[in-house]
C-alpha cells in the first residue's frame, strides 16, 4: 500500500490508516472497559469523523474545532466544549443556533459568568464540567470550584470535575496521587451538595518513539486499570490524544538531494521539521522508527537526514546509519498519527503543506491536497492583484 501511495500521491504526504486506528480504539477499550473513552481531537483533527461512531465524547478546545465537527457532521452531543479561551460570539453560536453540546468545561469564573448568563438569556438547560487546575493557567482552584457550586444556577447541571495534568506521563505513582487527589475532592463536593458527580480525566498515556526507548504498555496500561478499580464509586471518563492515534499515522518524504563531503553525509528530503515534530527528539538525537522505500541491500552508511528549510535545525535524524540512499528514496517515519503533523513551524520558508491520505477499507483516499503556504505570507495589497 504505501509502494502504491508513494507511486500515485508522491511525498511529502501524511498517510493515517484507518483500519489501524479502530484496531487502537478497540484495544484501549479493551484495557479500560469500565470508563468512557473521549477523544481529544487536537491530537488529530482529521480523522474525528472516521471514528465518530467508535469513540463516546469528543474534547473540543476551540471554534476552529468545533466546525470541524460541525463539517464533518458529528452528533454535537458527544461534544465536550473546552479550552482557556474562546470568543464570546462562539459561544454564542451555539445558544443562536441551538447546537445541544453535550458538555461544556468551565476554567474559570468568567467562563462561567458566561456560560450561565448565556443558558438564562436562551433559556436553554447546559451541562458542565468544572476544570480543577494542576497549579498554571488551565481551569480554576477548588475555592473557586466550591464558590461556584454554592451560586444559583437553575439552567446549569453539574455534571462533574474535569482534570488534565500533562502529556507522556508513565509514572504510575503520579498519576494514582491525582486519581487521589480529584476523586477526594469530587467526594468532598457530592457531600456538600448532594449530588453524584463524575470525573473527566486525561492522564496523559505515553507514546514511545524512539529506537532504544523501553516501555512495556500492556503492564503499564493494566497497572493503570486497576488503580482505576479503586475510584469506581465515579463514572470516569479519559480524555485520550496521542496514545490513541500516534500509531496509525506515518509520514512520507523523498530524498531530493544527496551530498557526502568532510563534514559529514547528508540527504535532504522534501520535508523536514515543519512538518514533523517528535515528542522529545533531543535536537534530532533519537531515532524514531523509520522504514526506506525501496529496501535497499549493501553497505551502510551514517547519514543525517536533513529537512528542506533554511536553519541548520532542520534535522529529522542526526547521524543515523542507514543503507545508501539515492535521490527518490523515500523515507517513512512512522507513530506521527498525534500532534506531529500540526506542531511544526509550517509557514517557515513558505513550503507547501503536504497531502493527507487515508488507507481505508484496502483503499487510498486523498482528503487533503497539498497546499501553498506563500499566500499566508505575503501581504495583500488593495488594488493589485
Ligand atoms: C485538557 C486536555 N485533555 C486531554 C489532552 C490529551 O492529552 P494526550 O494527548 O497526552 O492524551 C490534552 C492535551 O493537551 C488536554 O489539554
Amino acid at each position: 500500500m504505501i509502494e502504491e501511495i508513494i507511486k500515485s500521491v508522491g511525498t511529502p504526504t501524511y498517510v493515517f490508516d484507518v483500519h489501524c486506528l479502530k484496531a487502537r480504539i478497540k484495544e484501549i477499550e479493551d484495557y479500560f472497559p469500565k470508563q468512557i473513552l473521549c477523544y481529544a481531537m487536537k491530537a488529530n483533527p482529521f480523522i474525528v469523523r472516521e471514528i465518530a461512531e467508535d469513540i463516546a465524547r469528543f474534547e473540543v478546545c476551540s471554534f476552529g474545532e468545533y466546525k470541524i465537527l460541525e463539517d464533518l457532521k458529528v452528533d454535537p452531543s458527544k461534544i465536550v466544549l473546552s479550552g482557556v479561551w474562546k470568543k464570546q460570539s462562539e459561544i454564542e453560536y451555539l445558544f443562536e443556533n441551538n447546537i445541544e453540546v453535550g458538555l461544556f468545561t468551565v476554567e474559570s469564573k468568567n467562563q462561567w459568568k458566561l456560560l450561565k448568563e448565556l443558558a438564562q438569556k436562551y433559556e436553554r438547560p447546559i451541562s458542565i464540567l468544572l476544570r480543577l487546575t494542576s497549579g498554571n493557567q488551565f481551569g480554576m482552584t477548588k475555592e473557586e470550584i466550591i464558590s461556584i457550586f454554592k451560586e444559583e444556577s437553575s439552567w446549569i447541571h453539574f455534571r462533574g470535575i474535569e482534570y488534565f495534568s500533562g502529556t507522556q506521563k508513565h509514572n504510575i505513582k503520579r498519576i494514582e496521587k491525582e486519581m487521589i487527589e480529584v476523586s477526594e475532592f469530587v467526594s468532598f463536593l457530592e457531600k456538600e451538595e448532594s449530588l453524584s458527580l463524575e470525573i473527566e480525566i486525561g492522564l496523559g498515556f505515553p507514546v514511545y518513539y524512539f529506537e532504544g526507548d523501553e516501555f512495556e504498555e500492556d503492564l503499564f496500561f493494566k497497572e493503570v486499570a486497576q488503580l482505576l478499580e479503586h475510584f469506581k464509586e465515579h463514572v470516569v471518563t479519559l480524555e485520550i490524544g496521542r496514545s490513541l492515534v500516534a500509531s496509525c499515522g506515518s509520514y512520507l518524504t523523498s530524498v531530493v538531494d544527496y551530498k557526502e563531503n568532510k563534514v559529514g553525509n547528508f540527504a535532504i528530503l522534501d520535508g523536514g521539521i515543519h512538518h514533523l515534530v517528535y515528542y522529545g527528539s533531543s535536537m534530532a538525537m533519537k531515532i524514531p522508527h523509520y522504514e526506506i522505500f525501496p529496501k535497499r541491500e549493501g553497505q551502510n552508511k551514517n547519514v543525517n537526514l536533513c529537512g528542506s528549510l533554511c536553519t541548520i535545525n532542520d534535522i529529522l535524524v542526526k547521524n543515523v546509519e542507514c543503507p545508501s540512499l539515492q535521490i527518490g528514496d523515500v523515507v517513512m517515519f512512522k507513530n506521527v498519527g498525534a500532534y506531529s503533523m500540526t506542531e511544526g513551524i509550517s509557514l517557515f520558508l513558505s513550503h507547501d503543506l503536504p497531502k493527507v491520505v487515508f488507507i481505508k477499507n484496502k483503499q487510498i483516499e486523498v482528503v487533503r491536497e497539498s497546499i501553498p503556504t506563500y499566500v499566508l505570507n505575503e501581504p495583500k495589497i488593495e488594488g493589485e492583484k
